[in-house]
């Protein structure tokens, strides 16, 4: 049962499908204050767990830090991190009394989780406006599973990409010419590594501007583009927030012109840094500007281009005018003198301030129409009917609402064929419209554990097609860092590897022995039939392809506790090495299940093993998974590309006894008419 509380006059995000009538009185669950903005506080038990809050840093528990929803272009993503690229104010606390919650609010909200004090929550914000949704399980049970589908129901099904999004993708900032991909898919198919798409960093446009392809470097570039496709090998392009601030710019004039660009409150433009330098930024909350924006992509679509990664949308800014100003003026009163303690550190941090720095992001104002500005609107309607709110009011739905554009977009190009689009920045409501990918992370052992941690938060707030820089972004990785990353990352919906310009190389041709890549990524193939299958049926069903332990096993408190191991579709365990030089791990298992070993590009061998604690040896180049009691889990062929993927033989990995069936299902691919109805087969050994 879900509870709608109003407070004040909330923005209408979307985020929320379901209209729910507001309810009068306090929340059945904790208190709610509006002495100088908002805060609700609630006592935990003392072994109450907090899941949820999609993409941030740290655990699966949330409990015991402070997490800020503030959409944030966050480069160092450490332990002390409160808040990265998306904002998702979904918590559930599990224990004592078991309820979730959603704050539907676009501005800064904190989380504080039992940070102030152990046994407290406090979840607050600056201005009393906002939706609450207080969700209470239906069953007696308790069920997490059934919260977080009240909670999917509410705010809708997630986004399904078209089926070759699942095939592996090559990615890097730095490939700059036709020559650069050419090299990278002849390599890959050269040496047999399957591969679906490379990825087109900024590097492929005219000095940055959204919407050009330079010509220089791509001289043949839709005769390229369809060699590719023909090999099944499609080409994503990156496309950036910021539009190049630069008259004769045809994106830029007609920003100008329409008035669509981001302004000040004397009306003035905003000009922030991003790649190309000083920049504009479309105002996405504008419906008008929204849809202007996103029927740009059709520049590249109609040369080819069948999905996008949408970028630098929190906004990034690496300067305003501003801050460049008041740092110039810092070393000039600082030039020349003497550096004392206090000064020395002024001195080093005036850098520190200049990028997305906060007054910036209250500098600039939305055009939007009155009925969705709420209670923060600053000015009374004009001719057209908008009002202006401030940035920082709303500074959590601007990736959300870039994505929303592109994709309604999309469907205007060709209402018949699905488009791929995944974002870095992110709110509720995004998950319907597009995936995400988690940013910029590092060639850090710890980061793979950190890509479990996320994306079972993920899954609860509805971002399915979701995955990590595979092999770390940042930072140079390792062979074996690369192998082991890739042996949890084959699972994920968004399967790429990704790497910072002046990184270590990070193709998998690369390195000694690239056939113990290829075996890994054999698999990934073999099991496109059941993640794709899995998948979809979650999103029609507001389920969850990755979930904890906690979900399935939720009255076993070793399992509610776990923190390296995560369940996937309705059979998969997975217990991913992320400690390097290990030969294998202790693996926890809450019921009998079936151990799978891939190696050499084939299943080697399928074992029962009895519910308890096991070391299981793991070899760096075998993927090891691990099969539930009454499941099994299809494979078919690996093949070179996704749409090679033969499914009318398929071998059976998982539960031995007769009877055991899986429901695989099964379309083009393509469609946007997704229904279960006659794509659905039962396959059993
Ligand atoms: C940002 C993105 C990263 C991309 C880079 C250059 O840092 O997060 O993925 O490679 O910009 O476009």
């Amino acid at each position: 049962m879900i509870k709608r509380f109003t407070y004040g006059r909330p923005y209408q995000t979307d985020s929320v499908v379901t209209k729910l009538a507001d309810t009068k009185g306090a929340p059945d669950f904790g208190k709610v204050s509006k002495t100088g903005g908002f805060s609700w506080t609630y006592k935990l038990d003392k072994d109450d767990a907090i899941f949820g809050l999609g993409e941030t840093m740290r655990n699966i528990n949330k409990r015991g830090y402070e997490f800020i929803s503030w959409n944030s272009d966050q480069p160092d993503q450490d332990e002390s991190v409160k808040s990265l690229y998306g904002s998702h104010n979904f918590i559930i606390i599990f224990g004592k009394k078991t309820f979730a919650v959603y704050f539907d609010y676009p501005g800064k909200l904190t989380f504080d989780l039992g940070y102030t004090n152990q046994d407290e929550i406090n979840v607050h914000c600056d201005k009393a406006h906002l939706d609450v949704y207080f969700i209470t399980p239906k069953e007696k049970n308790n069920s997490l599973k059934d919260l977080v589908q009240q909670f999917r129901v509410l705010t809708g099904s997630s986004y399904i990409p078209p089926r070759w999004a699942f095939g592996f993708s090559m990615s890097r900032w730095g490939y700059k010419t036709q020559k650069d991909f050419e090299t990278v898919w002849k390599k890959y198919r050269k040496l047999g590594i399957p591969m679906d798409s490379i990825c087109m960093d900024i590097d492929y446009m005219t000095d940055y501007e959204d919407f050009t392809l330079d010509e220089k470097k791509f001289p043949e570039f839709d005769l390229f583009a369809r060699k590719l496709r023909k090999d099944g090998v499609r080409l994503v392009p990156i496309i950036d927030a910021g539009i190049k601030k630069q008259e004769g710019y045809s994106v830029y004039d007609e920003a100008v012109k329409k008035g669509y660009d981001i302004k000040k409150k004397d009306g003035e433009q905003f000009v922030g840094g991003v790649w190309p330098g000083d920049s504009v930024f479309p105002d996405f909350l504008n419906p008008e500007a929204r849809s202007w924006f996103g029927q740009k992509y059709q520049v590249l679509t109609s040369r080819g281009i069948e999905g996008f990664w949408n970028d630098m949308n929190e906004p990034a800014l690496f300067y305003s005018k501003e801050t460049l100003s008041k740092a110039y003026e810092k070393f000039d009163e600082l030039r020349g003198k003497p550096l004392d303690v206090k000064t020395f550190f002024e001195f080093k941090d005036i850098g520190k301030n200049i990028a997305n720095n906060p007054e910036d992001y209250s500098s600039f104002y939305h055009s939007v129409p009155a009925k969705i500005a709420g209670g923060f609107a600053l000015t009374k309607p004009d001719k057209d009917g908008n009002v202006l709110v401030c940035h920082s009011d709303v500074h959590n739905i601007f990736g959300f609402n870039m994505t929303r554009g592109a994709q309604d977009a999309f469907k205007t190009f060709d209402s018949k064929k699905r488009t791929l689009i995944y974002s870095r920045s992110s709110y509720i409501g995004a998950h319907r419209y597009g995936g995400i990918w988690t940013g910029d992370n590092h060639s850090y052992w710890q980061d793979i554990l950190l890509s479990l941690h996320q994306m079972a938060s993920l899954n609860m707030t509805g971002f399915m097609f979701t995955g990590s820089d595979i092999g770390g972004f940042n930072a140079d990785t390792t062979r074996d860092l690369l192998l082991r990353w890739l042996s949890f990352g084959i699972f994920t919906p968004l399967c790429r590897n990704h790497s910072a310009n002046g990184t270590r190389n990070q193709e998998f041709y690369e390195y000694e022995k690239p056939e113990d890549f290829k075996s890994v990524l054999d698999l990934r193939y073999a099991l496109i039939p059941y993640l794709y299958s899995e998948f979809v049926k979650a999103s029609l069903k507001d389920e969850m392809y990755f979930r904890p332990l906690a979900f399935d096993y939720q009255n076993d408190a070793r399992a509610v506790n776990c923190e390296d191991q995560i369940m996937l579709g309705d059979g998969i365990m997975l217990a991913p090495v992320y400690v390097q030089n290990a030969k294998g791990r202790y693996v926890y298992l809450p019921e009998n299940m079936v151990k799978v070993v891939w190696q050499g590009g084939k299943v080697k061998s399928q074992e029962t093993l009895k519910a308890g604690d096991h070391f299981v040896e793991m070899p760096l180049n075998a993927v090891v998974f691990f099969v539930k009691k009454g499941h099994i889990v299809p494979l078919c062929k690996p093949a070179k590309d996704s749409d090679s993927l033969d499914t009318s033989k398929l071998t059976i990995v998982g539960d031995e006894k007769k009877g055991v069936f899986y429901e695989l299902y099964e379309d083009d691919g393509y469609t946007t008419e997704i229904t279960m109805a006659g794509r659905v087969r039962k396959v059993s050994r």
